[in-house]
């Protein structure tokens, strides 16, 4: 098998990919297990960086395999105002793990949906439209959660939407708000 060098999966990856965020790291992987995955050069790499479910739960969680690979052989994908118990089962139990009133969910398929949803909620019950959010914020690709992420994608796109505003991220090591003195203002 080729390793991570190999000219012709780069050549393709260059011509038919469209870059996500920055660059793409020059390691092809292979396979990923709990924290590890492994590339194209056989090395065993501690896997800092992938979604947020591997990063918590590991790759290819034997629980998350089995339930995945029933899921979609039994009732993989139903229309949205069509229920299955699974969907109500699983609301119920968000409902009862999530703090105070939150108990009624809306299952979504993605971090920058969820965000989307989140935003029009609060603006729906608040009756305002202001959207205040960090720096060094990635909150999705989506029209709302792009205008709240100010850690890159801001450039060269036209407006954001309206009032969308930003607060400096906390950061005790580079922290802007310390003076001359090296103390807090
Ligand atoms: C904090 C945070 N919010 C939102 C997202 C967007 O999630 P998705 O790519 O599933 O839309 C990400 C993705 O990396 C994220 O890290």
């Amino acid at each position: 098998m080729k390793g991570n060098g190999d000219p012709a999966f780069w050549a393709k990856a260059k011509a038919h990919l469209v870059r996500y965020g920055g660059a793409f790291s020059p390691v092809i992987a292979t396979s990923a297990k709990g924290n590890y995955f492994t590339d194209a050069d056989g090395r065993r790499i501690l896997d800092f960086t992938s979604g947020q479910m591997s990063a918590i739960l590991g790759h290819s969680h034997p629980e998350i395999v089995e339930v995945a690979q029933r899921s979609i052989a039994e009732l993989d994908h139903l229309y949205s105002t069509l229920l299955s118990r699974p969907v109500v089962e699983l609301a119920a139990l968000i409902a009862e793990i999530a703090p105070g009133a939150l108990d009624r969910v809306l299952l979504v398929s993605t971090g920058g949906e969820s965000n989307e949803a989140a935003l029009r909620m609060a603006k729906l019950v608040t009756g305002r439209f202001e959207i205040v959010a960090f720096s060094r914020s990635w909150h999705g690709v989506t029209g709302g959660a792009a205008s709240a992420t100010y850690s890159s994608s801001r450039r060269g796109y036209g407006p954001s939407q309206p009032r969308a505003l930003v607060l400096p991220a906390p950061d005790t090591y580079r922290s802007r708000f310390i003076d001359q003195r090296g103390v807090y203002d």
